[in-house]
């Protein structure tokens, strides 16, 4: 099975960034032409025929995905990106996280109103930067179709704040 497959090539690491974390190294995964493209494959598959206007994403890891999905499903890209990095007039949307706050942006004219926009990243965690994400794209009025994600860290709970958003993973880790 190609989760199996897939597993292969996710490097555990550790306590990084901070003991008790275990950091998902997909490094692996890219450098490895086949696993990138089941990746891409199997995370693409449940949005296949769903008239996809935009495959948008957060930097960096979530561009890294989008891109091929926007490919594969006859779609744009737009990027989300932190703050001061896009040229052009941009919505932006503040969150706080444990400790302090963060900001995600998007270009005034990156999506517009109604149109069907699929949501990826490489990892699913607590959530905070997806759910982050959904909001931005309420503000644009976009349609938003669903989420698809290569990891999903099913005990850190992000998947209850994207309700009421369909989400997808293609690895889970219980
Ligand atoms: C990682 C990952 C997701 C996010 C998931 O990005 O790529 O975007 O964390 O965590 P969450 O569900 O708790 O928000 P990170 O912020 O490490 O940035 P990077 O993509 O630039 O490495
Ligand atoms: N982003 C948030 N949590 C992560 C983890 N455990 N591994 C890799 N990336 C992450």
């Amino acid at each position: 099975m190609n989760a199996d497959i897939l597993r292969r090539f996710v490097r555990d690491i550790p306590d990084l960034p901070k003991p008790g974390i275990l950091f998902r190294d997909i490094t692996p995964l890219l450098a490895d032409p086949e696993a990138l493209k089941l990746a891409v494959d199997a995370m693409a598959a449940p949005f296949a025929g769903k008239e996809i206007d935009v495959v948008a994403a957060a930097e960096a890891r979530g561009f890294i995905f989008a891109a091929p999905l926007a490919l594969r499903l006859g779609a744009g890209f737009v990027p989300i990106r932190k703050p001061g990095k896009l040229p052009f007039d941009r919505n932006s949307f503040r969150y706080e996280l444990e400790y302090g706050a963060d900001e995600l942006e998007v270009h005034v004219d990156g999506v517009s109103k109604g149109e069907n926009v699929l949501l990826v990243d490489d990892l699913l965690a607590t959530g905070g930067t997806m759910e982050a994400c959904c909001r931005l794209l309420e503000q644009c009025e976009a349609n938003i179709i669903g989420c698809s994600f290569l990891i999903h860290l099913v005990p850190l709970g992000g998947q209850d704040r994207l309700n009421p958003y369909t989400s997808h993973s293609v690895l889970r880790y219980d």
